[in-house]
């Protein structure tokens, strides 16, 4: 099955779950709140602001999800000469897109780890990655702590933005240390230069050992339920937007 396939079904089944107790209405009222969070109330996200609430999980799984998903996929593609099978270390797993983005596109067999923090993201990520048909084990647990194996694949989507400034900057050094001894690291953050004013440091360090640094904007049609979202909170998403970084293996 294509990925555009599984994205499709994966979607019919959050629509069935999350529009099952909630109108369309209330979700796209929360979308608008949420985007407020990561816009206006970053402060908050520290807290859990970001999924706190049906409401505001909801519009994560039927708008943030599926964009990142169609983005982490483009980027797998875009990289696809350097895809080796083994395990793929997805930090800040969110519902689980990235990891099973990612394993649509891998050469060869891939084990997802999923990690995070929130009980109700590793529910849905487990969900998200039966649906999309990969391999994968999940853990709740804080990213900054978690164990990363030997010459895994270590990818963080959106997530890295979300750590507070001690513990991002404790990350950098791990990440590095993982990449010099046979890892591999991919790194997705907003364009927004708001929100990861840290990148620039980060891809000095990325590029200083060889990795590379793409922006991306992709124009792609959005799945009906997505479009129907970005219509009613307005946020007019007319391309897809993002920065990666790449190092390692
Ligand atoms: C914006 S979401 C992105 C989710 C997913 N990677 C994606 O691309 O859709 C950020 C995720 O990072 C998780 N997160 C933030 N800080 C974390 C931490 N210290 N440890 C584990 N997870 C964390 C949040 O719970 C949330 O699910």
């Amino acid at each position: 099955m294509s990925f555009e396939a599984r994205l499709g079904a994966w979607l019919a089944d959050l629509e069935r779950r999350h529009l099952a107790d909630l109108r369309f209405a209330e979700v796209s009222r929360a979308l608008r709140a949420l985007s407020a969070t990561y816009v206006e109330r970053r402060e908050r996200i520290g807290e859990g602001a970001a999924l706190s609430g049906a409401g505001k999980r909801a519009a994560f799984a039927l708008f943030y999800a599926p964009l990142h998903a169609m983005l982490v996929h483009h980027i797998a593609r875009e990289q696809v000469d350097r895809q080796t099978g083994g395990t793929l270390v997805d930090l800040g797993c969110g519902t689980g897109v990235a990891g099973a983005a990612w394993a649509s596109v891998a050469a060869a067999p891939i084990e997802v780890v999923g990690v995070d923090r929130h009980p109700w993201a590793i529910e849905e990520a487990r969900a998200t990655y039966r649906t999309f048909g990969v391999r994968a084990r999940t853990r709740v647990e804080d990213l900054t702590r978690t164990v990363l194996p030997q010459h895994s694949h270590v990818l963080a989507a959106f997530a890295i933005n979300e750590l507070t400034v001690a513990s991002r900057q404790a990350m950098l050094p791990r990440l590095l240390e993982h990449a010099a001894k046979g890892g591999r690291v991919t790194l997705v953050e907003p364009l927004a230069g708001f929100v990861a004013p840290w990148w620039h440091e980060w891809r000095s360090a990325a590029e200083a050992m060889g990795g590379r640094a793409d922006e991306w904007r992709i124009r792609v049609p959005l799945p009906p339920i997505v479009a129907k979202l970005d219509k009613a909170a307005g946020l007019n998403h007319r391309e897809i937007t993002g920065r990666s970084l790449t190092f390692g293996m």
